[in-house]
């Protein structure tokens, strides 16, 4: 049996890196939901928020340059469901459906924060979305 050479790993992952789109990914978003133990909010709605992520991220053809991961706890633990923006370091609260899509219109494709629903922004001089 051949042994698996780090040339061999390093092909297979490229590969998979290439058919999730990971070179062109420019943001990637963190959500807090179905939680082990959830914390923040109900398992139920952040499942909700979760779905409704991944649908909206297709319809406006946000992908592969906006990536997603279902976080189980970002630690915060209040007031969620949570979702970080990266590289922006933004970091939202009571992300709902409708806080959702606002984030998405606002802060994803007109590149401006959405202030009221932010409760950790880049420092002033960092290179990111201004707030709105
Ligand atoms: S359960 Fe949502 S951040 Fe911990």
């Amino acid at each position: 049996m051949a042994t698996e050479t780090n040339a061999d790993r390093n092909r297979q992952l490229g590969a998979i890196a290439e058919s999730l789109g990971i070179p062109q990914i420019e943001r990637h978003l963190f959500l807090c939901a179905d939680a082990s133990v959830p914390k923040c909010g109900d398992r139920e709605t952040s499942l909700e928020v979760w779905e409704y992520l991944k649908q909206r991220l297709k319809e406006l053809n946000l992908q592969p340059q906006v990536f997603r991961t279902k976080a189980n706890c970002l630690r915060v633990c209040t007031a969620g469901p949570i979702l970080a923006v990266y590289p922006d370091r933004v970091w939202y609260h009571s992300v709902t459906i409708e806080a959702l899509e606002r984030i998405l219109q606002e802060h994803l494709l007109a590149n401006r924060i959405v202030a009221e629903l932010a409760f950790v922004t880049p420092p002033p001089c960092a290179p990111t979305p201004e707030p709105s």
